[in-house]
């Protein structure tokens, strides 16, 4: 299916992620120009960057900065031209758990400073390019989080950050969205779990990828593709042009999780 993303111009963030990585490489194959946005790790879109000289841009912002998040638009405009997409895919998950008896201030202010509004401001960013450059069909994708449906146990920070995109902000941002940009539309994807960096270390616990495994039935994990697929076709136009509001789950059937190992339970 012709998605027609062709010389669309597509702005990433996170794309030097597991998730990033392989959206920016299916948005390529279908012809799309990409701001591939990082922040610690250029060396990953290398490879991108060689191969499709001409329809990429890679540009650092760390998004707890309000300065470099406008930087990289007004940048990414210069250099590619009014952008059409944007995927707001960035994010941290801190790999240790911690209950919210324990969590610290710095923990919990650093999480949604990253995760809720960091992906406020480039929405924002985008939106007021959109309305500069008449730009009729805006599509924003969020990543959402499986963890801001059901809730983490150790992860209220994540969770409540994803869980604040999810429906507060989705729901505003979809009504709004058409005052700017004719057609404008926002969708969430919701993962589970992803075979990337953010999660690689967790599922080496054993008991962990056991208990994961016990709540999905297809009874395996997602890979990054399975994602960015899902991406794509929300970001279309052509494919999903009367689709907005939406919470698109990627989580092979997941509906909940087990709270506790088989031994915890008498
Ligand atoms: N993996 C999973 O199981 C899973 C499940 C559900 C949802 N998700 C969501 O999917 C999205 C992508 O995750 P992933 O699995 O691909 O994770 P990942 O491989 O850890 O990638 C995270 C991305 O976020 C960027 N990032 C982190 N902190 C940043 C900051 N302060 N400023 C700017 N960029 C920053 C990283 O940039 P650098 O690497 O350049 O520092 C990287 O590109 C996230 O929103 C995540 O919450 C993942």
């Amino acid at each position: 299916m012709d998605l027609g993303l062709e010389n669309k111009h597509v702005f990433l963030t996170g794309a030097s992620g597991g998730i990033g990585i392989e959206t920016a490489k299916m948005f390529l194959q279908e012809g799309a120009k990409i701001t591939l946005q990082y922040h610690s790790n250029p060396d990953a879109l290398q490879p991108l960057l060689k191969e499709f000289p001409n329809r990429t841009y890679a540009v650092r912002a760390d998004v707890r900065s309000e300065d470099a998040i406008i930087n990289s638009i007004t940048k990414s405009v210069e250099k590619l031209g009014p952008i059409h997409i944007l995927v707001a895919n960035h994010g941290i998950w801190i790999t240790e758990e911690t209950n919210i008896v324990d969590m610290d201030l710095k923990q919990w202010e650093e999480t949604l400073r990253v995760d809720l509004t960091g992906v406020f401001l480039y929405c924002r960013e985008v939106l007021r390019q959109a309305k500069k450059f008449s730009i009729s069909d805006l599509s924003i994708v969020i990543i959402g989080s499986t963890a801001g449906i059901f809730g983490e146990a150790g992860h209220s920070d994540y969770a409540s950050a994803k869980s604040a995109l999810t429906y507060g902000f989705l729901r505003s941002l979809k009504n709004e969205l058409p005052r700017v940009s004719k057609n404008g539309r926002v969708n969430i994807v919701a993962p589970g779990w992803v075979l990337t960096p953010m999660a690689e270390k967790a599922l080496e616990d054993k008991t962990l990828f056991k208990r994961v495994l016990q709540t999905i039935p297809l009874k395996k994990v997602a890979k990054p593709a399975d994602v960015a697929s899902a991406i794509l076709f929300l970001s279309s136009s052509k494919a999903a042009g009367h689709v907005s509001g939406e919470i698109f789950e990627v989580t092979g059937g997941m509906e909940g999780r087990l709270l506790y190992t088989d031994n915890e339970v008498g």
